[in-house]
């Protein structure tokens, strides 16, 4: 994108490049493709709104036959850090019995929300569930989240950009940032 875009004034440094996340989508979807050859559908999860721009990149770079469901949940509100409680503000549409799942998530930080997913999609009786999981922070314990597939490992601060918001800003960027610390204020 132009230098000179509206967001350079607020987006301190890149920290993954549209170049970066395109070739990581790729292999992801190769490796995903390959463990799953012999599956006749894998029905893809998404997780609203942060994992709108992955899953569909995603998707479009497997080779295998998929559906896709879409949940929203809530966890956060407008804060900056979790609060551990989740709700379903939306749910899947269909029936998982004896599918694979695969839940597409954006980012995983004190890996409560995909935790409470794991264990409400377990509870449906699917064939299996894996996680396909663009970042990850350190920091807090991951309370040992499953991650099969994972994008990037990235240090312990606040990022916005392809999916990933602050306020519901900043999702349409085609690669990963940090903002300046003034956009906070
Ligand atoms: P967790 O439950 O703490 O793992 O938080 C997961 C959710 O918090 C993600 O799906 C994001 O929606 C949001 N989140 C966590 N860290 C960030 C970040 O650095 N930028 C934007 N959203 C984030
Ligand atoms: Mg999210």
């Amino acid at each position: 994108m132009d230098p000179g875009s509206w967001y350079a004034e607020e987006i301190e440094r890149t920290i993954i490049t549209e170049d970066e996340i395109r070739t990581k989508v790729e292999a992801i979807a190769e490796r995903v493709s390959h463990d799953f050859a012999d599956t006749e559908e894998l029905l893809l999860v998404g997780v609203f709104k942060g994992a709108v721009m992955f899953m569909a990149d995603f998707a479009r770079a497997l080779t295998v036959p998929v559906k896709m469901e879409f949940m929203a949940l809530s966890s956060y509100g407008n804060s900056a850090s979790s609060s551990g409680t989740v709700r379903i503000l939306k749910d899947i549409d269909s029936d998982v019995t004896g599918r694979h799942i695969v839940v597409v998530e954006d980012i995983i930080d004190s890996g409560l929300t995909l935790s409470w997913l794991l264990k409400y999609l377990e509870g449906l009786n699917p064939a299996s569930v894996s996680v396909v999981a663009m970042l990850r922070k350190p920091g807090m314990q991951h309370t040992e989240i499953p991650v099969s597939y994972l994008g990037f490992d990235i240090p312990n601060e606040f990022v916005v950009g392809y999916g990933l918001d602050y306020g519901e800003r900043y999702r349409e960027l085609p690669f990963i940032g940090v903002l300046k610390p003034e956009v906070y204020r």
